[in-house]
């Protein structure tokens, strides 16, 4: 049977006081609206339509690259509204699945769950037991706990209130029945809207069993109308990562101080010390160590890799063995290969370095080749910028740069190489020998240091 998705987002999100939409504030480094788009695809829909009104011009934008159907709600009428405005592209016969942009968490396997109890009862929802249940739809059920209808907390009599059964909004229908439901739709009700949740008693009136399913914990319903609540589905999702990290054998020295906003794959025994956040694809050998309060977006890192404490690493690949910071800045474009040693205070930028090389205190290496075997001593620079264009560097293998060297590009070291510490190299430097640049040193014998003036 054909699946659609219908997500609703076209609601204002007043409570956020923002001026980005709602589902587009950030869980895990993505919108929100992009965590239910993919808990969609994994019910692998014919097609997903996402509903989106105020300023579902931007929401759009954003996330022009995902595979929906964006459906304009001008005016929110209500929930019952906002499905209907999708209802007239939603393939017949088939099961439509109703999502909220704002409830990021719901999980596939709840999802599937429910998608089956509507094939067979032509109407299902999620509802689960709170114990504030302040605020939500609450799910009444009469005889032999047949559910009867769900009441709007606005609509509801202090009786009703006192029901701990949520609706969770999320449900799955039979297409063509929950189309006429919707269009037979009233909204003479507290909030003046149209309410999704009304199809309920139509289906008991045409006497279905409304079926329902409770989601595997009250984390995956949870919805983001303020950024209390934001935070609050953040700390979850972290935990989950930190999670599933765990059992798969990444040891997190604090699982509440590990922030993933993004893809991770971790090898076996990778250890990850406090405070590390990682954004966008980060890949990681075997054995690898990073130290706490690290950044790394984007990086793949071989095995045995070691990061020392306050890393921040971007667009870089780290060969096996390597040893960063503590203190070190990889930015994009670093290619460093296996066991070079980066030390502290060391900036690394569109270059690559080659095996076995040391850049160990205080270096800038910016539009660099470095060769394997080398060693720079500390304080190196690599003039990269003349105000208008950027030069590279080439520094052969074995070449031996000693500190404070100034290497005005463009230019070339040859390999073997020895620059003598504090030159300012602005001529290629042959292989092998030593080049330096440095004022002869002298010394003034019996030479007065000045004396002050005495005070008159
Ligand atoms: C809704 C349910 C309630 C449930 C609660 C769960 C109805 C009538 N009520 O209430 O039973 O307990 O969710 O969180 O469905 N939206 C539109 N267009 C509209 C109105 C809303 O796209 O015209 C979207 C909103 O952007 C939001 C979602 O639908 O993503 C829910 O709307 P909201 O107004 O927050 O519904 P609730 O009052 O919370
Ligand atoms: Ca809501």
């Amino acid at each position: 049977m054909t699946i659609s998705v219908v997500i609703l987002a076209a609601g204002e999100g007043t409570r956020m006081r923002s001026d980005l939409p709602k589902v587009l504030h950030c869980l895990g480094g993505k919108a929100l609206l992009a965590h239910v788009i993919e808990a969609a695809q994994s019910l692998q829909p014919k097609n997903i339509y996402v509903v989106v009104g105020h300023k579902g011009e931007a929401v759009q934008k954003a996330l022009a690259h995902l595979p929906v159907q964006w459906i304009e709600q001008a005016q929110q009428l209500g929930t019952g509204h906002a499905v209907a405005q999708a209802m007239p592209h939603v393939q017949q016969p088939g099961v439509v699945v109703v999502l909220y942009g704002d409830v990021p968490l719901v999980n596939s396997v709840t999802l599937r769950e429910l998608v089956e109890k509507a094939k067979q009862s032509s109407i299902a929802l999620v509802t689960a037991k709170l114990d504030n249940p302040t605020g939500y739809g609450r799910i009444v059920r009469g005889p032999n706990e047949r559910i009867l209808r769900i009441v709007e907390e606005k609509d509801a009599s202090a009786e009703i209130r006192e029901i701990v059964e949520v609706n969770t909004g999320i449900l799955a229908a039979n297409a063509e029945k929950l189309a006429n439901w919707l269009a037979k739709l009233r909204n003479d009700n507290a909030q003046g809207e149209y309410y999704l949740t009304d199809v309920i008693a139509q289906a008991v009136a045409d006497d279905l069993t409304v079926d329902s399913v409770f989601p595997n914990s009250n984390a995956e319903i949870l919805g983001v109308n303020n950024r209390v609540q934001l935070a609050e589905v953040e700390r979850h999702f972290q935990r989950q990562n930190a999670e599933r990290l765990m059992i798969q054998g990444t040891t997190l020295l604090d699982p509440a101080r590990f922030d993933q906003r993004g893809t991770f794959h971790a090898g076996k025994d990778v250890i990850i010390d406090i405070n590390v956040v990682l954004e966008g694809n980060v890949v990681c050998g075997d054995r690898v160590q990073i130290g706490p309060n690290s950044v790394i977006r984007n990086a793949t890192i071989g095995n045995d890799v070691r990061i020392l404490a306050n890393c921040v690493i971007e667009d870089a690949i780290i060969g096996a063995g390597s040893r960063i910071g503590p203190f070190a800045r990889l930015r994009p474009e670093t290619v460093l290969a296996e066991n070079v040693h980066l030390g502290n205070f060391v900036e690394i930028k569109k270059s690559t370095v080659g095996r076995d090389s040391n850049i160990n205190h205080l270096s800038y290496v910016g539009d660099a080749t470095v060769g394997s075997c080398v060693n720079i001593g500390a304080g190196t620079i690599t003039c990269n910028y003349d105000g208008a264009n950027k030069h590279r560097t080439i520094i052969g293998d074995g070449a031996f740069i000693g500190s404070d060297t100034q290497l005005v590009a463009p230019i070339e070291v040859g390999a073997e190489a020895t620059v003598g510490a504090g030159s300012t190299i602005t001529r290629d430097v042959p292989p092998g020998g030593l080049t330096l640049s440095r004022i002869p040193q002298k010394s003034v014998p019996h030479w007065k240091r000045p004396q002050k003036k005495p005070k008159t």
